[in-house]
């Protein structure tokens, strides 16, 4: 019987290659992992998910990574996640959870299923912040999206 459970780990143990998965830049994800609150999904104690939030300001807080293993993507288990990270964002003080993602592809969907709303435009952000050209389904990511939910 498989069980699926949620544990917040110390930074230093997050898994890496999981969050490199949403965030190509290893320079980023070690900054937000230095004061960001990290938790992880694990299937029969194998980490399969994780997300990482961190304060912004006192009622603000910023969903900085969310990911799945490619093969455990598609069953549920990045919502589940995600309304954790809302849930735990909430109990953390927060009165608005943040985002920033790209301008297309099924992320956006997905964090506007549960609720998020596009605030903001930052044009040519992922060409500013990452020396590599991001693709996806053939079209490279330029503008990135501010997202916002109040809690
Ligand atoms: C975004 C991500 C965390 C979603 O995790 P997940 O476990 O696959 O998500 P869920 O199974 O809970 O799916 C929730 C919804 O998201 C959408 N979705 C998730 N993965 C999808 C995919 N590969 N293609 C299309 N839609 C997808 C669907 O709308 C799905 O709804 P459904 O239940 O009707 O199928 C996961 O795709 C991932 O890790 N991607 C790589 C990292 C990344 O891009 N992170 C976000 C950076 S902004």
């Amino acid at each position: 019987m498989t069980s699926l459970t949620l544990h917040k780990i110390p930074g230093e143990q997050a898994p890496m290659a999981l969050l490199l998965e949403a965030d190509p830049s290893i320079a980023l994800i070690a900054r937000y992992l230095q004061d960001g609150h990290c938790v992880v999904a694990c299937l029969n104690d194998v980490v399969v998910g994780v997300y990482v939030i961190k304060a912004l300001s006192a009622d603000t807080w910023e969903l900085m990574n969310i990911a799945v293993a490619p093969e455990h993507q598609g069953q549920g288990i990045g919502a589940l996640l995600l309304h954790h990270a809302i849930d735990q964002a909430r109990q953390l003080g927060a009165k608005r959870l943040e985002l920033g993602t790209g301008s297309f592809g099924h992320q956006l969907t997905f964090y506007q299923r549960a609720g998020f709303r596009v605030v903001a435009v930052e044009p040519d952000y992922f060409l500013q912040h990452y020396p590599e050209p991001l693709f996806e389904n053939g079209l490279q990511h330029r503008d990135r999206l501010r997202l916002a939910l109040e809690l």
